[in-house]
């Protein structure tokens, strides 16, 4: 049985969930590694649409069991909620899913102070979600933060969140001129969910080691993508987590010689929300059209994405920091009818090709695109179930988007829905890691 890694290839909303709740089916358990609830999976069954922010989409199907990894980090109102809508859908958790007592969690001190920094930041904003994630991570490296396994003890709990949040009062009151918070208030609302967070909390770095001794396969599960990852993305303008796959031994504890492969997940086209440079970011009639028919607006935020074309040169960079093992395309359906496609193939600087992805982000918000031109389809793809079938023009693109990133192609998404998808079948990579 393989153990596999689903990451983003570019700037996170590439359609992971989807695919993620598609290929469930081949695994026992799905673990998340890194972020929180600054995620938005959606996944649609037959008629019924789910976003899930913090617990994995393997949690739909019923005998499968979700870990929430140690890289996580738990709001814990958000996983409330979360709860709530699966038993509201008649979806149970109990004995299916796990919390590590290693993960970090947010707390009401967190948003305040994100919001207070993002405020400050003015026209310099990073565009957060807002959900307190970065400040969370920030205490968690400055080893003051407070983590699931610290609710067992509410005595020690309520003396270590005092001391976090005199500091963060001084700190909105001193510098951010923001109102202070008040211990007790926090004390209390977090101690009144405590209960159901801790009844799923272990160690699951054991448990998953464990699953895999007795044979079970794990699907590791990345929220975000490439681009925002705190290390190899745009910074500044990333989130504050490893979203590639090496996160996924250090937000599990689970080591790299277990995990068999990299299943990488690319739009057809690039979106991104937030700040930042994106080199071939559309602006007029054909982001419209391409936001309106993709429906790209944050699954969390509701913010309308930016839009643009492929850019062969972020998702071939994605392919050497995470060794894909085979790239699968979504959305392809949404560039029907177009009648030209552009690929990014390099970019343009002072006269110079670039052929790699910029470390400086001066250099790359400065860039000009080098553009293929292709032609477009004017088929409705949604329907289409086999490779054969897709129109030549649609063929001709993704061979050309394989050929650039360096992977072969091994599912095409053409819709939101489970059926909407080829799986190409002759994928030799694909096939050996999804082996029974
Ligand atoms: P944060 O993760 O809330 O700190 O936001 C940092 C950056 O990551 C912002 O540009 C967000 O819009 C972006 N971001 C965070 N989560 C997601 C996601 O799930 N999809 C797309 N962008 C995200």
């Amino acid at each position: 049985m393989s153990n596999v890694i689903i990451v983003g290839t570019q700037w996170g909303d590439e359609g992971k969930g989807k695919i993620v709740d598609l290929i469930t089916e081949r695994f026992d358990v799905v673990a998340r590694y890194q972020g929180g609830h600054n995620a938005g999976h959606t996944v649609c069954i037959s008629d019924r649409q789910f976003i899930l922010h913090l617990i994995p989409s393997g949690i739909l199907h019923a005998d499968k069991c979700c870990v929430i990894g140690n890289g996580v980090v738990i709001d814990p109102a958000a996983l409330d909620e979360e709860l709530q809508m699966l038993s509201e859908a008649g979806i149970f958790t109990e004995g299916r899913l796990f919390i590590s007592n290693r993960a970090h969690l947010i707390l009401p001190y967190h948003t305040a102070v994100e919001e207070a920094e993002e405020r400050l930041r003015g026209a310099k904003a990073i565009g957060t979600t807002s959900r307190g994630i970065g400040p969370c991570y920030e205490d968690k490296m400055a080893r003051r933060g407070l983590r699931v396994g610290d609710l067992q003890h509410p005595d020690r709990f309520r003396q270590k969140l005092s001391d976090r949040v005199e500091q963060k009062n001084r700190l909105l009151e001193q510098v951010y001129q923001a109102p202070r918070l008040d211990v007790q208030a926090i004390f209390e609302r977090t101690m009144q969910r405590a209960p159901q967070l801790l009844s799923f909390a272990t160690d699951t770095a054991e448990y998953l080691s464990g699953a895999i001794n007795d044979g079970k396969s794990v699907l590791f599960e990345g929220a975000q993508g490439t681009q925002l990852d705190v290390d190899h993305g745009t910074y500044p303008f990333v989130t504050s987590s490893n979203a590639t796959a090496g996160g996924a031994c250090t937000g599990t504890g689970v080591g790299p010689s277990r995990i068999n492969g990299v299943i990488g997940i690319a739009k057809a086209y690039t979106t991104r929300v937030g700040a930042g440079p994106f080199p071939t970011e559309l602006r007029g009639e054909i982001e419209v059209r391409i936001r309106e028919k993709g429906t790209e607006y944050g699954a969390s935020t509701g913010r309308p994405r930016r839009c643009g074309w492929f850019d062969a040169v972020v998702v071939r960079y994605a392919g050497l920091i995470n060794d894909l093992s085979t790239l699968v395309i979504t959305k392809l359906d949404v560039l029907d009818g177009l009648d030209e496609i552009r690929i990014c193939v390099a970019y343009k600087y002072r006269g110079e090709v670039l052929r790699f992805f910029p470390t400086d982000m001066e250099i790359l918000s400065q860039v000009d695109p080098v553009y293929e031109s292709h032609p477009g389809w004017q088929t409705d793809t949604s329907q289409i179930h086999d490779y054969d079938e897709l129109p030549q023009a649609a063929r001709s693109y993704l061979n050309r988007l394989s050929e650039l990133v360096g992977a072969d192609i091994s599912i095409i998404s053409l819709g939101p829905n489970r059926d909407e998808t080829i799986i190409l079948e002759e994928s030799s990579r694909l096939k050996a890691l999804l082996k029974e």
